[in-house]
């Protein structure tokens, strides 16, 4: 297997997991040109299961990466890191699902392999490769090239709890904020960037949950002293809302993702590329032009946009939530300084 993908050579890729996120992986997959080999699951019936869907080899983690250029690790957090090592270590490139690992203490070590590796591993923050973002992105561009002082920004994702995985059990590391809110927060931060705005330097957050939290609510603020708002909720109704503003005294840009695609500027429409892919939502979302782009990082051994280290920033804002709800909304900065070597569940709930 070669070590970087050559011009011309159709990549393979291999799945880590066998579950919802892989079968949107695969088609991603797919239409960005590349090959499913191979499968891997923790059961029998599953990995044998999308094998023979996608006419791929059925395998066992430990076989990984079966010879493909790209594992897709989509397994659940807890196993991410030994997942995202081992396909590392045989040679393979890897794009890890969000959030990037269980804990700081993980994603320290992985920021680290992966760069002795070539940075050769994408942490896959599809929305930040979806064509809505983008444009969002470039008007808001151009609003702060004005010189506009960007005063408002909320990010909202608020829907029901999926119907399937083991989300609300304390082995996932965290709830509606570590694995749903880690979205919203990524989009926060990189509109923040885009407005000038700067990092992120501390969180204020109420969660709210019994075993693990079902509702977030999260202030940002930035290098700037701009105030953000992002809140992520699995207390959502049948209809789910995703959604971004953001407003200077001049402009307000407003996208919906869901219940469906609009963005708007000024209350005006804005026209969106039409999606071509057999199901919309991999391209609305993302997850093709995500695949696409890393094939083509790997062809040219640039580190991806999404990086291994975007990952864990996302983990150092997301523990300082964690740890600022503990103390019911304490202003808490990034990085917190909290222990390294617990998840975000615990820092909230055994502080
Ligand atoms: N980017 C996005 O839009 C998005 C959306 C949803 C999920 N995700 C992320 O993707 C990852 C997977 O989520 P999912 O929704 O695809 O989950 P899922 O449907 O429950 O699939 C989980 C997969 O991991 C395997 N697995 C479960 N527990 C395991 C364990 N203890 N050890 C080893 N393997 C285990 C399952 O194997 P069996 O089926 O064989 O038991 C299955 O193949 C998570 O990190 C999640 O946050 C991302």
């Amino acid at each position: 297997m070669a070590t970087h993908t050559p011009a011309g050579h159709r990549t393979s890729v291999a799945l880590c997991g066998a579950g919802m996120i892989a079968g949107a992986h695969a088609l991603a997959a797919r239409e960005a040109g590349a090959t499913v080999v191979a499968v891997a699951s923790r059961t029998e019936a599953s990995r044998a299961k999308l094998a023979s869907d996608l006419g791929a080899h059925a395998v066992d983690y430990s076989r990984l990466p079966a010879g493909a250029d790209i594992v897709v690790v989509a397994t659940p957090p807890a196993q991410h890191f030994e997942h995202a090592v081992h396909a590392l270590e045989r040679g393979a490139a890897v794009l890890l699902e969000k959030p990037l690992v269980l804990t700081l203490n993980e994603a320290d070590r992985l920021v680290d392999l992966a760069h002795r590796h070539g940075d050769r591993l994408l942490y896959a923050e599809n929305l930040a490769y979806a064509p809505i973002v983008h444009s969002l992105i470039a008007r808001l561009a151009r609003v702060a090239e004005t010189g506009a002082t960007v005063d408002h920004l909320q990010v909202r994702t608020i829907q029901p709890l999926p119907t399937w995985g083991n989300f609300t059990s304390p082995e996932w590391g965290g709830g509606a904020l570590y694995d749903l809110g880690i979205h919203p927060l990524a989009l926060a931060v990189l509109l923040g960037r885009v407005a000038r705005a700067g990092e992120v330097v501390a969180v204020e957050t109420r969660l709210r949950g019994d075993t693990t939290d079902t509702h977030a609510d999260v202030t940002l603020t930035f290098e700037s002293g701009l105030r953000g708002s992002v809140i992520s909720s699995w207390e959502g109704g049948d209809v789910p809302c995703w959604d971004i503003q953001v407003s200077s005294a001049s402009d307000v840009i407003r996208a919906e993702l869901l219940p469906a695609l609009s963005l708007e500027h000024n209350g005006e429409p804005v026209q969106l590329p039409r999606a071509t892919a057999a199901i919309p939502m991999i391209e609305n979302f993302g997850y093709i032009a995500q695949m696409r782009e890393f094939i083509d990082d790997l062809a040219n051994r640039r580190a991806p946009f999404m990086d291994a280290a975007f990952g864990r920033w996302m983990m150092e804002i997301v523990c300082a939530c964690y740890t600022s709800a503990a103390t019911e909304g304490t202003t808490t900065p990034v990085p917190s300084g909290c222990d390294r070597n617990r998840t975000p569940l615990q820092l909230w709930k055994n502080p």
